[in-house]
Parts: C-alpha cells; structure tokens; sequence
C-alpha cells in the first residue's frame, strides 16, 4: 500500500477556552483519495483543514504531509512546503481583485520563482482545461461565483501540488455553479488529484468523495470509504 499523503497521529487542539476543537484524531489519507469532511457546524473540520495546510499547529500530536512534519516546521518553512505541495480553495474565493484573472492564477508560480514565460504558458494551460480562457485578461469582480471559483482551483493547481485542500468550495455558489464545481473536483480527483474538502454539501460528497469521514465534537466519528467505479 502506499505511503499515505496525510498521516495525523493522535492529533489535539485546544484553545484556552471551551472544550478542544480537536480532541484526539488520527487519520490517514492516501494518494488518490478524494476525503469528504462533514459535521456540524463548530464541530473542528476547519482546524483539521488548517492543521493538514500548517496553517495552524495542533497542541498534541502529528501531523506528517508528504512526508514532511508539517507541525514542526517554522513560518518561512511552512509556507515553503505548502506552495509547493498544497493548494487550497475556500468558499469565497479569495481572489485578488485588483489583479486580472491570468495574474491571479501565475501567482503562485511567482512567488515559487518560476520564469514568467513559463508560468504563462501553465496558467494559460489550466484556464483553457478549466474553460475559463476567456476570461484571462477580466477581473474577478466580473466573473460570476462559479467562474471565480474555476479561477481559484486553476490558481490552486498552478504549482501542481500533490494535495488539494478546500473548504466549503460550493458554499457560496448557486445551485448550477455548485454542480459544475463538483463536477470539476470529482474529474480532478479521476484524473489522480488526492482532494480533502471540508463541506455540508451532501451532493457534493456524494458525487466526489471516494471517502467521507463525519468530524463531531473534535472526533472522528464515522469513517467510510467507497468502491468507485471509472
Ligand atoms: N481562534 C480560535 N479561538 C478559540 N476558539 C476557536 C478558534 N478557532 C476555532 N475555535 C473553536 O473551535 C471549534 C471548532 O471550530 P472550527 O474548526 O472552525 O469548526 P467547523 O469548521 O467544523 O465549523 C469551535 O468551537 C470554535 O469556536
Ligand atoms: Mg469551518
């Protein structure tokens, strides 16, 4: 069996009031997955999230990505080790407005110093796969939620990271967007893309998860996997 993607060991977090927003999590993804979180709302699936980018740090435990203890990396490191192997989508975007669409899917190549050219042609590549090419040289406060969207996942894959994390990716969307998002993940995910995504979506899981794991009060409290037939 392969190494696992994500490996968290036994993993906590409190804060210092109220209960712990993760009380004790040990979970292993692996390559290929698409992982479906659900759970109440407050129940820790954003911690989780951030923990597996090194957004944040757990008070105890592990957490290994890609082979590398993300937990135990400093600032400079961690950000290091999350442009290059982890790209991220939320539920609204996170766009920047004052750059064009083009620009906001190179960034990441920019700032990992890859030549512009080359970068270009990526980013060209990934709007033209995420049919969105038209719309290189607009802003993103002109693109509808479910064009914005394709913005953010061709920006999340621009340095193909092995790991794509997103949080309430339709969250935000109108029914028609939503299912074109899903449609887009579950054919990233076909195509090989390992996926952790964070949603009250049950659709969304459904037709993306190869896994869904339900988090309650900082626990896992379900863990199923399904046969996918492609
Ligand atoms: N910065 C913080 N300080 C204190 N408590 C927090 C903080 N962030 C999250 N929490 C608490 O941790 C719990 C889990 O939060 P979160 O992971 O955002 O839940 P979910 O994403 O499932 O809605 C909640 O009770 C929340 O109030
Ligand atoms: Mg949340």
């Amino acid at each position: 069996m392969a190494d696992p993607l994500i490996d968290l060991r036994e993993v906590t977090r409190s804060y210092d009031e109220g209960p712990p927003a993760l009380a004790g999590i040990s979970l292993r993804v692996r390559p290929g997955e698409a992982l479906a979180v659900l759970g109440p709302s407050g129940s820790g699936k954003s911690t989780l999230l951030n923990l597996i980018a090194g957004l944040d740090r757990p008070t105890t435990g592990g957490v290994t990505v890609d082979g590398v203890r993300v937990d135990t990396l400093n600032e400079t490191a961690s950000a290091l080790h999350r442009r290059a192997r982890i790209g991220m989508i939320f539920q609204f975007f996170n766009l920047l407005d004052d750059l064009t669409v083009a620009d906001n899917v190179l960034l990441p190549a920019q700032l990992a110093g890859v030549p512009r050219a080359r970068a270009a042609d990526r980013a060209a590549e990934l709007l033209a796969r995420l049919g969105i090419e038209r719309h290189a040289r607009a802003y993103p406060g002109r693109l509808s939620g479910g064009e914005r969207q394709r913005v953010a996942v061709a920006r999340a894959l621009m340095n193909r990271p092995p790991l794509l994390l997103a949080d309430e990716p339709t969250g935000a969307l109108d029914s028609a967007s939503g299912a074109d998002v899903r449609e887009l993940l579950r054919g990233l995910n076909a195509d090989g893309q390992t996926i952790v995504l964070v949603t009250h979506d049950l659709a969304l899981a459904e037709s993306c998860a190869t896994r869904t794991i339900e988090v309650v009060d900082g626990r896992i409290a379900r863990d199923v996997s399904r046969a996918v037939t492609r």
